[in-house]
């Protein structure tokens, strides 16, 4: 009987860590699609494709920061496997990965502070703001990110 529940236990615990670490990627996955969203709105913008307003910039910057601040959340043990293009250096080497998040969100929150209520008021001082945040992507993704 007891090595029953120990066994019905096991089968459960390991359903549910599959569950949640499906769950985390796909959380993680949709929040980098904002990133690719805001970083589009924020790239047209600067080339003059979409017409700059403040608020848009301030739209595509608290988007960013947002997404910084989260984003670090849903990487659980066993969500290294599955659908995914996260790289083993995410948990091997966690303290490089926080760091890269940690620069994400400073450069976020510096564009938030330089934004103000009502956005940044033309374009040069959006791209001044906006541009640090862009230059995350690469540079994370190189590390942390495989090519599938
Ligand atoms: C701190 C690290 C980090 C930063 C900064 C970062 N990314 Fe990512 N990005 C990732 C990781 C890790 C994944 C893989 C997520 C997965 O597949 O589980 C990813 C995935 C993506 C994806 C694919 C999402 C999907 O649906 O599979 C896009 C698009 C993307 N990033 C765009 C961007 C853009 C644009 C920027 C810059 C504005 C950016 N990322 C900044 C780490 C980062």
């Amino acid at each position: 009987m007891k090595k029953f529940v120990a066994a019905a236990l096991c089968v459960c615990l390991t359903a549910s860590a599959a569950f949640a670490a499906g769950d985390a990627i796909t959380t993680r996955k949709t929040i980098m699609d904002s990133v690719a969203a805001a970083a589009g709105l924020g790239g047209g913008m600067m080339k003059g494709e979409i017409a700059y307003t403040p608020a848009a910039g301030k739209a595509a910057i608290m988007s960013m920061a947002a997404a910084s601040h989260s984003f670090g959340a849903f990487f659980p043990e066993g969500s290294e496997a599955g659908d995914t293009t996260a790289a083993p250096a995410i948990w091997s080497d966690a303290a490089g990965f926080e760091a890269a998040l940690a620069k994400f969100a400073a450069a976020s929150d510096a564009a938030v502070q330089a934004s103000g209520k009502d956005g940044p008021a033309d374009v040069d001082a959006f791209k001044a703001a906006f541009g640090p945040i862009m230059a995350n992507c690469k540079s994370c993704h190189e590390t942390f990110r495989v090519k599938k």
